[in-house]
């Protein structure tokens, strides 16, 4: 028994084809357009759509395209008359799963819906083990990413601990002397915990879309691997331009833009996890760059054999607000995608790293999760290095 949602505009075809599935055992909802459609398409979640192609209002295409922005893996099946077919054809390089033409074959239609319903479970699987997948591989970076945060606080409280002894040794302790050293290890196992605290936060998958501020959640990000980056000699800096058209570029000290806020309504805990692999993506890039020597002499006057450490990496996020999108473009000097995957880095499991280096599902995940938030990801190269856009068009929200 399957939940399947008819749309067209015929009462008659939506009576018949009601009553015949029905009979064959299918829960049916119907809808005389595309905005009815859409409305029950996000109530109720059908398994399979039958979409008439030819509606008055917002047509088949139109309403396809509306119905996957909401779930893009629900099967939609076109109806349409025997004068449409290259119609039908359109809607199938747009995502639809088939088409029946009218009238409708009845037996050739409940294959299709079976098939259609199999195809998504299947896809649904998949997702769910890739997700899984990229998640164990976020899991091992943050895991990477913690112990840096880590390692600065460990040695200040060794020093202070050896301190302490010599202290005593010298006949310096004293009760002040004592306080003092408790209460900078406190602060330095503060921190240690408030970084777990962050990185519980950053593995809670949200549940339902909520207003959330982008810049607030990249400076999440950013906090959590700042010291790595540091360590690897990466600049990085976030830059907000609002719809004001003013610049604020204090934003790596914290400070919320005075502008605006550029809020938008999805999942931010799975944003972060976005912004984090291209950011990962972008330091790798840069250290590649580096050990292959590619930003070489030339360029900027590092050799291979120095290890290139020297040469300064730069991630830069911008996230722009016009009337109607937001856009955060992630800029590096990490040498550009190569040319051979350029095409490819949205599918999953392509990767240009060596051994367990790379699984190759960061950007497909990512693709799909802002696909999910109503936005769109895609990337290019410019100067010395990749850019990646996020660009969001609807749910932009306003935080109160
Ligand atoms: N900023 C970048 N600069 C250059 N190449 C990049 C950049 N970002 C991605 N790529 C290319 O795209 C490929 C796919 O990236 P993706 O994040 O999907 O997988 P991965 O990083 O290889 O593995 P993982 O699943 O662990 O993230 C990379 O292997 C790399 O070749
Ligand atoms: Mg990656």
């Amino acid at each position: 028994m399957y939940k399947i949602l008819i749309v067209d505009d015929d009462s008659q075809v939506r009576f018949s084809l009601g009553m015949i599935l029905r009979r064959a055992g299918h829960v049916v909802m119907e809808a005389s357009n595309g905005n009815e459609a859409i409305d029950i398409f996000s109530n109720e979640r059908p398994c399979v759509v039958l979409l008439d192609l030819m509606m008055p209002g917002i047509d088949g295409i139109e309403t396809l395209k509306e119905l996957q922005k909401i779930d893009s893996l629900v099967p939609v099946i076109m109806i349409t008359g025997y004068g449409d077919v290259s119609t039908a054809v359109d809607a199938i390089k747009h995502g639809a799963y088939d088409f029946t033409l009218k009238p409708t074959d009845i037996n050739r239609l409940l294959i299709t819906i079976h098939k259609a319903i199999e195809k998504q479970d299947l896809e649904r699987q998949n997702q769910k083990l890739l997700i899984q997948q990229s998640k164990l591989a976020t899991l091992g970076e943050m895991i990477g990413s913690i112990a840096h945060q880590w390692k600065q606080p460990l040695s200040s409280i060794n020093l202070i601990i050896q301190d302490l002894e010599d202290a005593y040794a010298n006949g310096e302790m004293n009760k002040e002397y004592l306080d003092d050293s408790v209460k900078s290890i406190l602060e330095q196992t503060r921190y240690m915990s408030e970084t777990i605290g962050d990185f519980r936060q950053f593995f809670k998958p949200d549940k339902e879309k909520k207003s959330f501020d982008i810049l607030k959640s990249i400076r999440e990000v950013y906090s959590l691997i700042e010291r790595q980056l540091r360590s690897l000699n990466i600049a990085f800096s976030i830059h907000c331009r609002c719809d004001k058209k003013t610049e604020c570029d204090a934003l790596i000290n914290l400070k919320p833009c005075e502008h605006n806020y550029m809020a938008i309504k999805g999942y931010p805990n799975e944003f972060k996890q976005v912004v984090l692999n291209i950011v990962n993506n972008a330091r790798d890039a840069i250290v590649d760059r580096r050990t292959e020597g590619k930003i070489g002499k030339n360029e900027i006057g590092c050799s291979v054999a120095i290890g290139c450490q020297a040469i300064k990496g730069n991630i830069k996020i911008q996230v722009e607000k016009q009337a109607g999108s937001i856009r955060v473009a992630v800029n590096d000097n990490g040498g550009g995608i190569p040319e051979s995957v350029i095409d490819k880095i949205f599918e999953p499991y392509i990767t240009t790293k060596q051994g367990d280096k790379g699984t190759g599902i960061g950007l497909y995940m990512s693709k799909v999760i802002i696909k999910n938030m109503g936005g769109r990801l895609f990337a290019h190269n410019i100067g010395n290095g990749a850019m990646f856009t996020i660009e969001f068009f609807s749910d932009i929200a306003e935080l109160s």
